[in-house]
């Protein structure tokens, strides 16, 4: 990492390729979002019940070039008028993220403008960041997704802590592969939402991991192994269904909000941020929100499309750093797996 002086680029691009979604953003110095574009790959995963990484790795290739003119266009900017580039640089799979890598450095080189590698939770900690409100730090953070279900602290300077994750399977791989075994199309976190609106959140009881114990850690494999017994013994009929949806939500979204609570307790911090795709669940949210107001904690919750993947939250993360006069060397590293997380 270099340090120089404050900069505020008049214009930043921004990419996220870690995983299925090729993203891109462009932000001006003061954040706000000149363009934000996402493109999907379910379509070519969905037959395959989950993520391929070849076909990953394809798809951004393919798209990437597009993607990012098209964000251009949209934005009113010319290649010439983006001052500073920032990309995932971990974690994720592995092929996914040097594609996106090497577009970002090669564009920085191109143009001779300085360049951030962003950490994938970094970015889904910090995708509120500059809103009016968004906390100041120090704030605890919960990034719950398809790859983690973890608490952190942020401290003033915006280092960032491990404090508990999961054992096993993460939140929203729980959602897919409980959902797979519901018949439903990856990723089902979504679907199970959908279907859990008209369900009857009390009529299932769950499994959940260290519900009395004093740890911030996950485990989310009991529930996954409890739903799949109930689901072979019996005979789900449309409302079974949707009662089956709703008990299952509120059983995660109970479990992981009780940890933020403890999290509070052990460290005094009192502002929370969530992110990551499982976020976007409405009974997590609804429960956050529920935490917010019992125990007096301000909540940030980002807006659904910002806690599932997206290129702007990679782009805040960066304008933070960028601003404090931090940038990386051209040959910074691509990494799939990372120190805290
Ligand atoms: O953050 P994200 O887009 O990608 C990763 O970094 O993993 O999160 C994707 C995960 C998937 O497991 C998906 O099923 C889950 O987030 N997800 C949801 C909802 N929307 C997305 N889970 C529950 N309820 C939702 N509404
Ligand atoms: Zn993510």
């Amino acid at each position: 990492m270099l340090d120089l002086p404050f900069m505020e680029p008049k214009a930043l691009l921004a990419i996220e390729s870690s995983c299925d979604d090729c993203a891109v953003a462009v932000l001006n110095g003061q954040g706000e979002i000149l363009s934000d574009l996402v493109h999907s790959q379910i379509e070519p995963h969905a037959p395959f019940g989950g993520i391929v990484p070849e076909i990953a790795s394809r798809q951004h290739l393919f798209k990437i070039a597009e993607l990012v003119r098209e964000s251009f266009v949209r934005a009113g900017q010319a290649p010439r008028d983006i001052e500073a580039v920032a990309v995932t640089n971990q974690p994720g799979l592995i092929g996914s993220l040097l594609v996106g890598a090497q577009f970002a450095k090669g564009f920085a080189q191109a143009l001779d403008i300085p360049i951030l590698g962003i950490h994938h939770i970094e970015g889904h900690l910090l995708a509120g960041w500059g809103e009016p409100n968004f906390p100041q730090p120090p704030f605890l953070g919960l990034v719950a997704s398809g790859g983690h279900s973890s608490l952190y602290h942020v401290d003033a300077d915006y280092e960032i802590r491990l404090l508990g994750q999961t054992l096993d399977d993460a939140a929203g791989e729980a959602f897919d592969k409980i959902g797979r075994l519901l018949g439903l199309p990856y990723p089902a976190g979504k679907e199970i939402d959908g279907l859990a609106k008209k369900g009857d959140p009390n009529r299932f009881v769950f499994p959940t991991a260290f519900k009395h114990q004093d740890t911030l850690n996950y485990s989310f494999s009991g529930l996954k192994t409890a739903a799949r017994r109930m689901i072979e013994r019996s005979q789900y009929h449309e409302q079974d269904r949707a009662d089956f949806c709703a008990s299952l939500q509120k059983n995660i979204a109970e479990a992981l909000v009780a940890k933020i609570r403890l999290a509070v307790s052990k460290t005094g911090v009192r502002n929370v941020v969530a992110g990551g795709g499982v976020s976007a669940n409405s009974a997590l949210r609804s429960e956050l929100i529920a935490l917010g107001a019992s125990d007096h904690l301000p909540i940030y919750l980002p807006p659904t499309h910002r806690c599932v993947d997206n290129a702007v939250m990679i782009a805040r993360a960066a304008l933070r750093r960028f601003k404090s006069g931090e940038r990386h060397r051209l040959d910074f590293p691509v990494e799939a797996s990372s120190n805290w997380c």
